[in-house]
Formats: structure tokens, sequence, C-alpha cells
């Protein structure tokens, strides 16, 4: 987990790696941090320019998208 509430940012229309493992320091993008670990970036298409609540959590359902599982995480 990177932080336990989503990061809503404003979005241009292109591509994007998600950073799955929690370890980038360019949250909620991959950074290469991953190294080691056997946790690849999620790749994802934004197709227009809109806002996005991306997953800060990294327990959603939805993957890179916040779902709202973060409401259960405690600490
Ligand atoms: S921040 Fe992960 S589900 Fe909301």
């Amino acid at each position: 987990m990177s932080q336990n509430t989503p990061y809503i940012l404003d979005m241009k229309a292109g591509n994007y790696a998600w950073c799955a493992c929690g370890l980038s320091k360019k949250q909620p993008f991959c950074d290469g941090s991953h190294g080691p670990t056997n946790m690849r970036p999620i790749l994802v298409h934004i197709e227009e320019d809109k806002k996005v609540a991306w997953c800060g959590c990294k327990a959603s359902n939805k993957g890179p998208f916040c779902d709202g599982t973060h409401k259960n995480i405690k600490g």
C-alpha cells in the first residue's frame, strides 16, 4: 500500500503504468522500483482527458482503479 486513499488526478489521454507493488516513489505510477519483486505494473490506456481515481491501497478489485476497497483497510 502506498496510501489508503485513492489518487484522484486529472489525466490526459494516453498510456500509463500503474504501480502494483506499492514501492514506487512516483505514486500512483511505476518508477521501476518493483525490480527484484515478481510484481509488474499494470498498463492502462486512458482514452480521453478525464479525472481518474487511481487506487492507492493496491487492494482494489478493479486493479488500477479505486473501487472503495480501501474503506475496509484498517491502519
Ligand atoms: S484506494 Fe484502493 S480501493 Fe480505493
